[in-house]
């Protein structure tokens, strides 16, 4: 059945990624990932709490400052949520869902300090329950146009920086968030995205803020999610997140997909992108979670590539020195003395190789 086929693949693929991922190999190599890019209040964290079920810090300016890695596992319906947190050595178990948000941005001040800088360094948070989706994101922050108070002048070009570091790798899926109220040509995200991967191989366009779309304007956003306009082999995807309203009206994650649903189901142009499988989050999370695993297939054969140059650089660094100090005592002792003579010869060398220089 589909189900056993996603228990068999889908789960171990991607606990292969994250188990590398958490033991430091990202230093020496690159591994699969999903990054979201955008610009600032595109909806951004809407989507990843869209898809997570929890609350992530917001606000206006940039809220996300570390790359946030969020990491989905699906549990066993009526098995109970669990979430970690972990960055710099610090790990630390979290018991209550409604506190993600405050230990995010803890985690931020440790790594980027207090106020509005950023940083390169990883923040991850590990998720699990019945409610989230197979499926491993990054989080970045979002293009700012203006440095605020505060902020250095360059704080565009440092998370421009920081944004190119993750999608210039073939490894990276890019999750492009555009909202439906502005021009997708426009938008510095999707420029990014198509200078790194011109024919949108590895990019996938989300749309977001369908109900705010300007009236007269719905047939170009069906246009866009039809792949009309700017051309993304990996197409286009649309939903609909709580507005600021809801928020402040407490309407939770679970409520807001009901809503979400009607709203397409209901709406007199975007209906047909709900019946075409091309709207709403729980569509969103099928087709990213088989996208993950589809790229992690393709990529495993360059991972194995590199992990064997890797490997063959390490032995030759190995071999270089030499067998080591033995166990055994008295074999160290004569050891020493024998490195020591080397080492002896080699200054000796040296130095009449000096005069040599000098006297020529
Ligand atoms: P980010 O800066 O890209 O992370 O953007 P946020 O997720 O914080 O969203 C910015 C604002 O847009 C927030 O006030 C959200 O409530 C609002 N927003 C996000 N998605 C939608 C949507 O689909 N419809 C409406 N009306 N508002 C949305
Ligand atoms: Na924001
Ligand atoms: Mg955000």
């Amino acid at each position: 059945t589909l189900n056993q086929q996603y228990e068999e693949k889908v789960r171990p693929c991607i606990d292969l990624i994250d188990s590398l991922r958490s033991l430091g190999v990202e230093k020496d190599l690159a591994l699969p990932a999903i990054a979201v890019i955008g610009d600032q209040s595109s909806g951004k964290s809407s989507v990843l709490e869209a898809l997570s079920g929890v609350a992530l810090p917001r606000g206006s300016g940039i809220v996300t400052r570390c790359p946030l890695e969020l990491k989905m596992k699906r549990k066993k319906e009526g098995e109970e949520w669990t979430g970690r947190i972990s960055y710099q050595g610090h790990e630390e178990e979290i018991e209550d869902p409604t506190t993600v948000d405050k230990k995010i941005e803890e985690a931020q001040n440790e790594m980027a300090g207090v106020g509005v800088g950023i940083s390169d360094e990883l923040i991850s948070l590990a998720i699990a329950s019945p409610e989230v989706p197979d499926l491993t994101l990054i989080d970045l922050p979002g293009i700012a146009r203006v440095a605020v108070k505060g902020q250095p002048e360059d704080i565009g070009d440092q998370i421009k920086r920081l944004i190119q570091k993750f999608i210039t790798k073939q490894e990276t899926i890019s999750l492009v968030v555009v909202p439906c109220n502005v021009d997708i040509a426009t938008t510095e995200a999707l420029k990014m995205a198509q200078q790194v991967d011109p024919e949108g191989e590895r990019t996938l366009g989300i749309l977001t803020k369908p109900d705010l779309v300007d009236k007269g304007t719905e047939e170009n956003v069906l246009e866009i999610v039809h792949n009309e306009v700017i051309h993304l082999n990996k197409g286009y995807m649309i939903v609909r997140c709580r507005g600021q309203k809801e928020i402040t009206e407490k309407v939770s994650l679970t409520e807001a997909l009901e809503k979400e649903e009607m709203f397409f189901k209901d709406h007199p142009y975007f209906h047909t992108l709900y019946s075409e499988g091309h709207a709403t989050v729980p569509k969103l999370a099928e087709k990213l979670t088989l996208e993950l695993v589809n790229h992690i297939e393709r990529s495993l054969p360059r991972l194995e590539e590199q992990i064997e140059d890797k490997l063959a650089q390490t032995q030759a660094e190995l071999d270089r020195y030499g067998n080591g100090p033995p166990s055994d005592m008295a074999e160290r002792l004569i050891f020493l003395i024998d490195e020591v003579t080397a080492f002896t010869q080699d200054a000796i060398n040296l130095t009449s190789g000096e005069e040599l220089n000098c006297g020529e």
